[in-house]
């Protein structure tokens, strides 16, 4: 049973404070920090600041927290929910909460003597999923850069994780190359993709020719993702782009002639986050070789992916335990859309900490990609979990 909790406030990748959780249970120990958003989903669970939400949950949360038994992940979070009481974590914060519900469950695999991924997903979790990486960025990680904020990278011909992690960053080491070739010189974004101010065709052109280079190189085929984030480009009316503006529809087909043009396998958030109809326009038109993903419209919210799939609005989900506050609706959110045959996809925040919880969860939830970065301490962490981890299926 769960013996002591400690709570601090720790740095995250940003220079922020965070909230990291300590819990000691009979013969085990867990700790997992919280990690945050910039371009937050306006559904998402509430966040509160670490160092009001500290004290208020050691005098209310807390104590209705110790002595339970760590095994039984469910009622640990229903506990969290009932403390918070309003649904969405505004009370107790969702950085407290999810910081809370990871180092529970990281607690009670360490009581059993097993590794998260293990102790979560059971003998059968033993398909690492592909890394899927940003190598150029903008938007609202790097403002002033590219208009979308995320061009992804994904090494579908990679015959292991290794050489799949390794692909990652031999292709950002080359698009920084290309880059210098074209005399702009540039630094990086939040989560440490390049943040050029270049078109993001020309990014696109950029990326594909440094993908041709190492493939050459390797014989690793690379595919192309997007995230378009396009909340952030929404007025209420339009999607703002520098030289002009699109409407919705003006929208969707910019997307499906990207994916077209640049064979994209991946794009999330292409729509903003209200536009559960938009997204399944898109989702419509586009082949079957290319997922498109909600990330700011679902939340990791059971009830907005429900909507979506009602609407076949998305075929794949991204997953952000720290959206929803908790690891139960976190899973929820996963089998529901596994339920339905939409894929998953395990995701970091901008704001990152070394906590590595999600290479495992990505694991146990048989999530497709990892997505995570490709270059950065906090990234790497993540990186480098995923390859030990996957020396257990070799
Ligand atoms: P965020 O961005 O962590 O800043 O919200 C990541 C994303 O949009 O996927
Ligand atoms: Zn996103």
């Amino acid at each position: 049973s769960i013996e002591a909790i400690t709570l601090r406030s720790i740095l995250d990748s940003r220079g922020n404070p965070t909230v990291e959780a300590d819990i000691w249970v009979d013969g085990g120990f867990g700790r997992a920090a919280a990690p945050s958003g910039a371009s937050t989903g306006s559904h998402e669970a509430i966040v509160l600041s670490p160092e009001e939400a500290i004290p208020y949950a050691y005098t209310t949360v807390i104590p209705a927290l110790e002595g339970l038994d760590s095994h039984d992940q469910r009622t640990f979070d229903r506990i969290l929910r009932e403390c918070d009481g309003t649904g969405n974590f505004a009370t107790i914060g969702a950085n407290v909460a999810v910081a809370l519900s990871l180092a529970n469950a990281k607690a009670a695999a360490s009581a059993f003597n097993m590794e998260l991924f293990t102790y979560l997903g059971g003998v059968f979790a033993e398909e690492a999923p592909l890394p899927l990486g940003n190598v150029i960025g903008g938007g609202a990680h790097a403002p002033g850069a590219t208009e979308i904020q995320e061009f992804l990278i994904i090494p579908t011909g990679a015959s292991s994780t290794e050489e799949a992690v390794f692909t990652n960053a031999l292709v950002h080491k080359e698009v920084k190359k290309l880059l210098k070739a074209k005399g702009i010189t540039c630094g990086k974004g939040d989560e440490g993709a390049w943040a050029p101010q270049i078109s993001d065709t020309d990014a696109l052109d950029l990326i594909g020719t440094a993908i041709d280079t190492i493939t050459d190189e390797t014989g690793v085929t690379v595919a192309i993702g997007l995230d378009v984030a396009a909340t952030e480009l929404w007025d209420g009316e339009r999607y703002v782009y520098r030289e002009r503006k699109r409407s919705t529809e003006d929208q969707i087909a910019y997307i499906a002639d990207l994916v077209d043009t640049f064979g994209l396998i991946y794009v999330e958030d292409p729509l903003h986050e209200e536009d559960f109809e938009g997204f399944s326009n898109l989702t419509e038109q586009i082949s079957d070789n290319c997922l498109i993903c909600g990330d700011d419209l679902f939340v990791t919210n059971p009830e907005r992916i429900q909507k979506g799939i009602e609407m076949a609005s998305a075929s794949a989900v991204l997953i952000k335990p720290n959206q929803i506050g908790t690891l139960t609706d976190t899973f929820e959110a996963v089998h529901l859309a596994e339920r339905y045959g939409l894929e998953t996809v395990m995701s970091h925040r901008s704001g990152e900490t070394t906590d590595t919880t999600i290479a495992h969860l990505a694991i146990a939830f048989g999530c497709i990609y990892l997505k995570c970065g490709i270059v950065g301490g906090e990234r790497i962490a993540k990186l480098n979990e995923l390859i030990r981890i996957s020396e257990n299926f070799a």
